[in-house]
């Protein structure tokens, strides 16, 4: 782990809490604070009892959102005084939940009942629970019934309040539960400290919630409706990533296209990337994700004039017929959607294009299917991530009837899986040869003289390099596609 950061302001805010005068409710930021000194001195406490550092592991599941929200939690943990580890054998474990299919929602139990090892040697162990499958109502009740040793269990909305909840966890009855769960949150707070997984990297989120309702998903559900952050905000955040080394951004949003709405200021998402662009020391900016029917020409403009918008475009394209996209409530059709990816591949051709499709939503039929395999045909994906669709209870996808037979849709899925494959595989190959500029992330696993980056493609690339190019963006030859990554040399500079 690379040491937290924080901003400016909280680091003032901590300096200035006085323990003896509690923040009121309406004051996120300051409460936060307040709790964190007050853990502070409650895990001091226990090390010096134990006589040895306490230890906090976060587990995530699910997606680029929940990763930062991860990142958010450690930096509060790691300012508490816990040493962070990757090991789930700590005195916290909090997993970070993901419910977005079913599956998601299993994994949890079953790495949950993985972890009574550790309970019975550390009794002392706190264990909890947080993120969107906190939100579902019958999980809680689960939780509170069948997972009685679960300590600590909050919401997408409360994550703000960790500070607060782990205090009260900390100082809780050995048989008490502390539970606290918001059905809705208007405000967002600023100013969260975080522990990056990459000191050179990090996601920034510039909006929260859906407004979309696609009836198959949940996130509208668990992550409430869509609200931005102040551009000023998000500007301010980036210039102190900057400072602190930081050069790839990950704007973060469910629906990055329509960024703004509902700001008292009006911005686009467009004039957003434009002011990110203009911050010294940010060499790439990436965004995830964009809904079609929102993606306007200006941002393609942005993105084709821009020398540090990556080229890459993660376009959801859910399913290719026409019909499941009116009842998936997706407010696109197949030519619109086709005409938009066709137009993204010849105004920037360098651009890697990737996506979403769900297999099996309810009444899917051959031809369907078929109207999906043309589109990937058509587009020629670089990637794409295919599901299985799972019911989620409470979508209106969940009450239509004709759901398709198992089957059906796993022979579907692995007919999808294998056109997807055997296109990326040719499309990730159209680099060989090229000099690209790469972000090196980390020495190689396997092959410890390897180093392992990212092309502006998101593309992968092991090169002979040393841990001192971890950080930099060098130039280096693709001399070999291997299926989804390559093998390539550094051009410029040197490997160590
Ligand atoms: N079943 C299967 N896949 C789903 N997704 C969202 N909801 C479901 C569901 N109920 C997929 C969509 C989305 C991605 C993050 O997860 O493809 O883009
Ligand atoms: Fe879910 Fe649709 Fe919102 Fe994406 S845009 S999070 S698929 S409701």
């Amino acid at each position: 782990m690379n040491g937290v950061f924080e901003s400016e302001e909280f680091r003032r805010l901590i300096k200035n809490t006085d323990l003896a005068k509690e923040p009121p409710e309406e004051d996120g930021s300051a409460r936060q604070a307040y709790f964190l000194k007050k853990a502070k001195e409650i895990v001091s406490d226990r090390e010096r009892e134990l006589g040895r550092k306490l230890k906090a592991c976060v587990v995530t599941f699910g997606c680029q959102m929940n990763e930062r929200d991860s990142e958010k939690l450690r930096g509060i943990l790691s300012l508490a005084g816990y040493e962070i580890t990757d090991s789930e054998d700590a005195d916290l474990v909090l997993y970070n939940t993901c419910t977005v299919r079913e599956n998601a929602n299993v994994r949890v139990y079953g790495r949950l009942g993985g972890l009574s090892q550790y309970r019975k040697k550390n009794p002392g162990m706190i264990i909890g629970l947080c993120g969107c499958m906190m939100q579902e109502k019958d999980e809680i009740e689960k939780i509170r019934k069948e997972f009685k040793y679960v300590k600590l269990v909050f919401g997408t909305h409360n994550l703000h309040r960790f500070a607060e909840l782990l205090v009260r966890a900390l100082m809780a009855e050995p048989k008490e539960q502390v539970i606290e769960v918001a059905e809705k949150d208007d405000s967002i707070v600023e100013n969260l400290p975080a522990e990056r997984t990459y000191p050179f990297k990090s996601g920034v989120n510039i909006m929260f919630g859906c407004n979309n309702f696609c009836t198959y998903c949940i996130v509208p559900y668990v992550r409430g409706r869509e609200k931005s952050r102040k551009p000023e905000d998000i500007v301010r955040e980036i210039t102190e990533l900057a400072k602190d080394g930081v050069r790839e951004v990950m704007l973060l949003g469910q629906n990055v296209n329509s960024y703004g709405k509902g700001l008292s200021s009006p911005c686009t998402f467009a004039e957003l990337l434009q002011m990110v662009e203009k911050i010294d020391g940010i060499d790439r900016i990436r965004f995830m994700t964009s809904h079609p029917k929102d993606l306007s020409d200006d941002l393609v403009e942005v993105m084709k004039n821009s020398k540090k918008v990556c080229r890459h475009l993660h376009l959801p394209l859910q399913s290719g017929s026409s019909r499941l996209l009116k009842l998936m409530n997706r407010h696109y059709d197949k030519e619109q959607y086709l005409s938009l990816a066709l137009k993204l591949r010849k105004e920037i051709p360098d651009l890697s294009l990737t996506t979403d499709i769900i297999v099996g939503f309810p009444g899917e039929t051959e031809e369907d299917f078929q109207e999906t395999l043309d589109v990937v045909r058509k587009v020629r994906y670089d990637s794409a991530f295919t599901f299985i669709y799972s019911k989620r209870f409470g979508t209106a996808a969940a009450r239509m009837e004709d759901q398709v037979p198992d089957e059906i849709v796993h022979d579907r899925f692995d007919r999808l899986l294998k056109v997807v494959q055997e296109i990326g595989r040719e499309e990730t190959a159209r680099f060989e040869g090229q000099t690209l500029p790469v972000l090196v992330e980390k020495i190689n696993r396997e092959d410890k003289s390897l180093v392992t980056g990212r092309t502006p493609q998101n593309t992968v690339v092991h090169f002979p390099g040393c841990g001192d190019l971890i950080g930099k963006i060098v130039d280096v030859r693709l001399d070999k596609c291997q299926g989804f990554y390559y093998l390539g040399t550094m051009t410029g500079g040197k490997e160590c």
